[in-house]
């Protein structure tokens, strides 16, 4: 423990992650000048879990007591200040947009920044009002610069995203990925479909995948998910345009008739059944002679029941799909990677379900990527017969 430690108590004015590794408050004593404090896991200070722990604890409002210290290396207290009388002019935002200056409106005089407010073009609200040193577009201006804040928020995603190994370099919209991983389904657990298996679509949702297995190609589909959801005769026609578009390969004719035909009708008479319910030790107890009928268990951006349906898969015996997306880490604690470090991202979370052992069932766990926007890794398993 460092010998300088001191305690400061007072309210989070301001909490920022500046990167995975590194978050600072604005912290303000009662009857003190504010202080910065920064948390770090970069040079050792604080394990990943106290990190995240402290993150969530210093909610902007609350009154906290946090234990200082000067940082490890001494080399970063070394401070040059700038004492010129002439005022020093800011960088700009690495990666921040610019907007034209014709299509913007500058409202009060102190918007010193032609970076538009986030908060603004998000939310059309900023709780700093004419404080804001942000720009705070309106009319036709605030169009324009939402467009192009959207467009920005897209083209960083793509590359803060971007994994080399993805083969498929211009993906299909998000909004096909239940229709895309059905086909995927089918091409890739060909034979275990074959054979009458069903399959259990786990964390379903509204049961998009279900239903394209089961009306649109005749797998029988059971889906899995706690929560009631409204399904509107609009869903039903969505899903089933979305599924004629991706046939086709193009944007049908929706005039014709053939097409207009399709659009009424689903070509097979298998409907989809609901289990709401949660997917846990408990529904494989209370579902055993449903789940001899079942060969596959899938879960598309299946939340906190990827790795139930791993588990439960790998416990029974079945074959299995999951797409990870969110990890849930302070929830689970105990998961770790055989290298020791704890599963708090998405590839943590695929290469943890990749060190399951599948002794007793042979095959191993493998991973493939599917052609849609956002998260597109597909991890699954292929029992030996
Ligand atoms: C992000 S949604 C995904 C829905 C759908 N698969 C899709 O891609 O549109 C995650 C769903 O997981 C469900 N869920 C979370 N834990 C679950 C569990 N243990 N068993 C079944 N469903 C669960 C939630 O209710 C939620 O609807």
């Amino acid at each position: 423990m460092s010998p300088h430690l001191t305690a400061i108590t007072g309210q989070v004015r301001l909490r920022r992650k500046l990167c995975k590794a590194l978050f600072f408050i604005d912290i303000q004593p009662d009857n003190e000048p504010k202080s910065q404090v920064f948390f770090r896991t970069d040079d050792g200070s604080l394990g990943i879990v106290d990190f995240q722990e402290s993150f969530r604890a210093c909610r902007p409002g609350s009154v906290i007591t946090v234990q200082v210290f000067p940082p490890n290396d001494p080399s970063e207290q070394e401070v040059v200040p700038y004492t010129s009388r002439i005022a020093f002019v800011q960088d700009r935002a690495l990666g921040g947009s610019t907007i034209r200056e014709d299509v913007v409106e500058i409202k009060p005089a102190n918007r010193n920044e032609s970076t538009p407010c986030k908060y603004w073009i998000n939310k059309n609200k900023c709780e700093r009002g004419d404080e804001c040193s942000f720009q705070h577009p309106t009319g036709k201006a605030f169009d324009t610069a939402r467009v192009k804040w959207l467009e920005e928020r897209e083209k960083n995603r793509k590359i803060a995203t971007h994994d080399p190994e993805d083969p498929h370099t211009s993906k299909k919209p998000h909004g096909l990925r239940a229709i895309i991983f059905v086909e995927w389904i089918r091409r890739t657990f060909a034979d275990q479909l074959n054979n009458g298996g069903g399959v259990l679509d786990v964390a379903g949702g509204k049961g998009e995948i279900s239903m394209v297995l089961s009306r649109g190609f005749g797998i029988p589909s059971i889906v899995v998910e706690p929560k009631t959801r409204k399904l509107p005769n609009y869903w039903f026609s969505r899903l089933r345009r979305l599924m004629l578009r991706f046939e086709a390969n193009q944007e049908p004719d929706w005039k014709s008739k053939d097409v207009q035909q399709a659009l009424q009708h689903w070509p097979c008479d298998v409907a989809p059944t609901y289990l709401h319910t949660m997917l846990d030790d408990q529904f494989l107890e209370d579902h055993v002679e449903l789940l001899k009928t079942v060969s596959l268990f899938v879960g598309l951006h299946s939340d906190q029941a990827t790795i139930p349906i791993v588990d439960a898969a790998l416990k029974a015996g079945k074959a299995f799909a999951v797409v990870p997306c969110c990890v849930f880490s302070h929830d689970n604690r105990s998961r770790q990677l055989r290298n020791g470090e704890l599963v708090t991202t998405t590839e943590q979370q695929i290469q943890y379900i990749l060190e399951k052992d599948t002794r007793g069932h042979g095959g191993q766990i493998q991973t493939d990527y599917l052609d849609f926007e956002g998260k597109n890794r597909v991890v699954y398993w292929i029992p030996d017969k």
